[in-house]
């Protein structure tokens, strides 16, 4: 099997992995994966295909239909669920609120862990998640957790949204990321924890450019 490059990016929801992860990719020229949005888009279909979470049996045949697709567009990249683009669907707050309880599900985790080992056997790539360093990519050459407070986690969130025209307010942004950190790091499979052998960095006083080139650094070096 060809050795290829695997960087794993995990840590809370808001702590800036996504928006670093792409940036850091591009400077790579590696391939960018959001596992986040593979959660997010199975949480889609199930609510458009109105199968019920706590159903299992159904969940289980609605994971057997979905087909993910990641597509390189000229304003950036694109997720497509059968054929129809869900970029944008999948950041409404109401898949946010939603994700978690997708995310716990042992057959979703299996299906979705699945695919993204099959992507990382074939190219380089910079995965971001939240068990990506300890079950996706455990012999990942370079792993990060990046964090920041629970305050400035929630502020980048409500910027995200309001700069997409979604008024958002900051109070219960925080109370919205806690509960779904709460959820994400106490489920049974595959929890929000950092791997032992991942560097830990704070992100709350730092820029998004800072800590690509922090990232960055160490891996040139
Ligand atoms: O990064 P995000 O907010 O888009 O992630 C959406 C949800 O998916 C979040 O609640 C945690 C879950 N998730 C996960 O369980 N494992 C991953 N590798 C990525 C995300």
């Amino acid at each position: 099997m060809k050795e290829t490059l695997q960087i794993a990016i995990d840590g809370p929801a808001g702590a800036g992995k996504s928006s670093v992860a792409k940036a850091l990719a591009k400077r790579l020229g590696c391939i960018y994966l959001d596992t986040g949005a593979m959660y997010r888009a199975v949480t889609w279909f199930a609510m458009q295909e109105q199968v019920s979470l706590e159903d299992s049996a159904a969940m289980e045949a609605l994971l057997e239909k979905i087909q993910l697709e990641f597509k390189e567009e000229p304003g950036g990249q694109h997720l497509y669920c059968n054929g129809v683009d869900i970029t944008e669907a999948i950041r409404t707050t109401e898949i946010s609120a939603n994700v978690s309880a997708v995310a716990m599900l042992p057959s979703v985790r299996e299906a979705m862990v699945a695919q993204q080992q099959k992507i990382a056997a074939d190219c380089d790539v910079l995965m971001d998640g939240r068990d990506i360093g300890t079950t996706v990519l455990p012999d990942a050459r370079y792993k990060f957790f990046l964090t920041a407070s629970l305050e400035e986690r929630a502020r980048r969130r409500c910027l995200e949204l309001q700069q997409k025209g979604i008024a958002v307010d900051l109070e219960q942004m925080k109370r919205d990321i806690a509960l779904r950190d709460e959820k994400d790091s106490k489920r049974a499979v595959s929890p929000l924890v950092q791997a032992a052998d991942a560097e830990r960095i704070d992100t709350s006083d730092m820029t998004l450019e800072e800590v690509v080139e922090k990232l960055f650094a160490k891996i040139a070096k």
